[in-house]
């Protein structure tokens, strides 16, 4: 393990190199690059539907391609369709009747921006490392940042302010009104954080005439830093934050599983660790796994988070804001999210998992898809400049001049290990006899499920697999999927689900169990100014193939998957439940 570890360790201290010169295999889904977009609005008015939950260039390209290669003589390339940054002059107060403004201020001069790292990069330390200088000249820097006025972009009202706009509809799609711009749950998650906190980062850095000043981050995926890190707790500290939980302070070790109980110390590191495996590893096979599902120009937002999006990222959010609060304020609900200073330690490791999820594996990549790469935000910069960016100007960190401090990372080895011994292994009798009741209970999954479905109580449901006894090479080629779709809710709801097989009994089934195939969580946001759109709609897709694996499963037609709701029992619905193979 120390080995692994190791390589890890120095291939992250390691200078940037292009996240991986090849390509094979079952991870390659991202299309070829392509030129940037053209000649939208020719484009658009060839459809006929309305643009809400349609992608916009798959129903284009459905027709045939008849207005977009046909008469109009348009090619490809012009169907290219990026989220395009918002218009700052059309922002909207969020939520419907507390109405939350918190639109920037307005400017109508755009900078197109392009970093040039010049010297050497700032090092992001591990929270709960730093020493007093450091946490001295951070905590300098964050008053100084509280004490500019309201309505100058840097300040950290606004701030704050910038991911509550992005996040709980202040703003639709240009081009698009009535559509709402969301940048969780789809591709531009990772992109959309890396951003904001270079900014962020950088303003600070300003304010205290410190040009090496780097954020830290909330090393929460390592044993010594899973607690709330101490540089926060003080409460005569411009770190300190009112509105969190008090029974999450130091020493509570934080929940990824955001369970009922408290388990021993011990026992909720390894669950975490696993939960870790799951997210970077296992469930992560694919680059849309890990980063997230496309989200183009007119398309639906929510079209399905990442692995890392989904959890860790989720529940550090619930686990740390005040249940005592109306909606878990400040770090429990999108909006106020960010008022708290933690919010940028939470991300910036986050944004250190998208680092090293291309180190884990060579066919971990980006997306090479040209919408992606040319999805555009604005943000204030720290000459109070407003500065549009594109994602494929920050795809490694040092083309944003940071870098992360180097750390074990732990979480190498702790895959998932089946509860009992799965049948092929077992005796004859005991496994026949397991046979009998793995058949009896598809039978009934088969008889009693059905879609859409309220889940207030355990569900299972008998899914098909496409494929059964796939060899090595398909393996590796293909990563199969759960795919739990159509699930709607109120956003502003917390809702946590979690999804097992071939495990009915599922009460002392833990995160570390092989059955345990992962959560559905959603942090609560609120309505946007378009009510019409405060319903969420969106998919949970997990990768199961080393599941099908420990389970010994692989031969087997149907599988059996049980939904148990744990956060928002009876107040979401599922569309269905399938397996798809990526491709
Ligand atoms: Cu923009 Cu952690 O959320």
């Amino acid at each position: 393990m120390a080995g692994i570890s190791q390589l890890i360790s120095t291939a992250l201290s390691s200078p940037a190199s292009p996240a991986c010169p090849f390509q094979r295999g079952r991870r390659s889904q991202a299309s070829a690059p392509r030129r940037p977009r053209a000649a939208r609005p020719a484009v658009i008015s060839c459809e006929s539907r309305p643009p809400e939950r349609v992608d916009r260039r798959e129903v284009l390209l459905g027709l045939g391609g008849m207005c977009a290669a046909g008469g109009l003589g348009i090619g490809r390339d012009a169907l290219a369709l990026p989220i395009q940054a918002p218009d700052l002059s059309k922002c909207q107060p969020t939520g419907t009747n507390s109405g939350t403004n918190c639109c920037p201020p307005y400017d109508a001069t755009i900078v197109d921006y392009k970093f040039t790292p010049t010297g050497p990069p700032r090092v992001r330390p591990a929270a709960h490392t730093v020493d007093e200088a450091y946490l001295a000249k951070y905590k300098k820097a964050v008053k100084l940042m509280r004490e500019l006025p309201p309505d100058d972009p840097r300040s950290f009202a606004q701030q704050a302010n910038v991911h509550c706009a992005y996040c709980d509809g202040a703003y639709d799609q240009v081009g698009f009104p009535g559509l709402e711009l969301q940048v969780h749950n789809s591709w531009l998650f990772f992109p959309f954080h890396r951003f904001y906190l270079h900014f962020h980062e950088r303003i600070l850095g300003k304010l205290i005439g410190d040009e090496s000043f780097a954020l830290p981050f909330w090393n929460w995926d390592a044993p010594a830093g899973m607690t709330l890190p101490k540089i926060y707790t003080d409460p005569r500290s411009s770190l300190y934050d009112p509105l969190r939980d008090a029974a999450h302070q130091p020493p509570a070790l934080v929940d990824f599983d955001l369970g009922d109980a408290a388990p021993t110390a011990q026992r909720q590191i390894d669950l975490n660790l696993s939960i870790m495996y799951r997210q970077m590893i296992s469930s992560a096979r694919t680059t849309k796994l890990f980063m997230g599902q496309p989200y183009r120009a007119g398309g639906n937002r929510n079209p399905g988070s990442g692995s890392l999006e989904t959890s860790p990222h989720g529940p550090v959010h619930v686990w740390v804001g005040d249940p005592k609060q109306p909606n878990g304020e400040n770090m429990g609900i999108f909006y106020s999210a960010a008022r708290d200073p933690i919010f940028y330690a939470h991300h910036a490791n986050v944004d250190r998992m998208w680092h090293l999820w291309k180190k884990l594996d060579p066919r971990n990549v980006d997306f090479t898809d040209g919408d992606w790469l040319e999805s555009s935000f604005l943000f204030y910069d720290e000459a109070a400049r407003l500065v549009r960016v594109k994602v494929k100007d920050c795809l490694e960190p040092e083309m944003l001049g940071f870098t992360y401090q180097n750390v074990e990372v732990p979480w190498l080895r702790n895959r998932a290990t089946p509860r009992s011994a799965p049948s092929a292994a077992s005796s004859s009798t005991s496994s026949s006899s397991k046979n009998q009741r793995r058949a009896k209970l598809l039978k009934s999954a088969r008889e009693t499920a059905s879609f859409p479905l309220t889940l207030s109580s355990a569900a299972s449901v008998s899914v098909k697999r496409p494929k059964v006894s796939r060899s090595p090479a398909d393996k590796d080629k293909e990563e199969e999927i759960l795919v739990v779709e159509g699930i709607e809710f109120n956003g502003e709801v917390c809702v946590k689900f979690d999804v097992y097989v071939d495990e009915t009994d599922t009460a002392d089934v833990k995160p570390d169990d092989s059955e345990f195939a992962g959560s559905f969580v959603n942090v609560p946001h609120r309505k946007g100014h378009n009510t019409k759109m405060a319903a969420v709609k969106t998919t949970l897709r997990l990768g199961i193939s080393d599941l099908l694996e420990d389970l010994k499963l692989e031969d087997e037609e149907e599988l059996l998957v049980t939904l148990v709701p744990r956060k928002g029992k009876g107040k979401f619905n599922i569309g269905g439940v399938r397996i798809e193979l990526s491709s």
